[in-house]
């Protein structure tokens, strides 16, 4: 696997001489930061070597290497998630590659299920910690010493840093800026409101069909790391049938803002 890993690298290398130091993952409802970026490269998932084969939803999926407001990055457009029927590997397969391109730190978006009853449709919550409720992880087998540890702690996953310095932008903007804990779960249903009773129970704030693996195999590679969900449907009460019509345009409607506070915290040492 590892040597899977090293080719995608080297043929990214090859293809787009570019020194990137920061990646970010685009998930539901950040697509719009694509049209900040002085794009240098465009390489389409299907030509790098061993990445996972493409279903129809991520047929679009490219790597983006560029600058974003003076800083080099790699976007991920597109990513994979296990209910699509991939392994945790393969799901993880980019931010592994990522890594041996050089990157330190990784910015995640999703679209996520408010669980936290304060919460309203539209909010952004920058996710502190998780709960890994997917049936499995990208870290069991052997473990590849070169990435990391067989044990990775996992007391410290997400940045204090960056979760502060985004809770200021957000209260200098007057945002609605929400903190919490994000639930991932495998899907591709929905949840029951048992299901989501069973949530609040166990302390998530939101839940979402992605993330957790990356996050996962990230920290195991001693990555930085910065996520944040858009509240695009609320999960407590009288809970209402999901329309995912709806949940796409409200993702789309909080584009503008997760952009901006991605751009802030691009530029951020860490
Ligand atoms: N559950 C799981 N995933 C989701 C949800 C949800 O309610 N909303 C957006 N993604």
């Amino acid at each position: 696997m590892l040597e899977t890993i090293k080719e995608a690298a080297d043929y990214l290398r090859r293809k787009a001489p570019f020194k990137a130091e920061k990646g970010i993952i685009l998930g539901t409802g950040l697509g719009a930061l694509v049209d900040e970026i002085a794009v240098e490269y465009v390489i389409p998932y299907q030509e790098i070597p061993h990445f996972p084969l493409s279903t129809v939803e991520s047929h679009s999926g490219k790597l983006i290497f560029g600058e974003l407001q003076g800083t080099q990055v790699v976007v991920m457009q597109g990513r994979f998630h296990p209910y699509e029927g991939y392994s945790f590997d393969q799901v993880v397969f980019p931010v592994r590659v990522m890594k041996m391109l050089g990157i330190k730190a990784l910015f995640i978006s999703n679209a996520a299920g408010g669980i936290n009853p304060d919460f309203e449709k539209g909010d952004l919550m920058i996710i502190e910690d998780h709960i890994n409720l997917f049936n499995g992880n990208p870290l069991i087998g052997k473990n590849l010493d070169e990435l990391g540890p067989r044990f990775p702690d996992m007391s410290r996953v997400y940045n204090k840093k960056l979760i502060e310095a985004a809770k200021r932008f957000g209260d200098q903007h007057d945002w609605s800026l929400q903190k919490g804990v994000y639930a991932g779960l495998s899907g591709p249903m929905l949840e029951t409101p048992a299901e989501y009773r069973f949530l609040r129970v166990i302390g998530s704030d939101a839940v979402g069909m992605s993330t957790v693996p990356e996050v996962i195999a990230a920290h195991h590679m001693g990555m930085t790391i910065f996520a944040c969900s858009i509240i695009t449907d609320v999960c407590y009460g009288k809970i209402q049938p999901v329309n995912i019509a709806e949940i796409i345009s409200i993702a789309n409607a909080a584009q503008p803002k997760l952009s901006q506070l991605i751009q802030h915290l691009i530029t951020q040492e860490i």
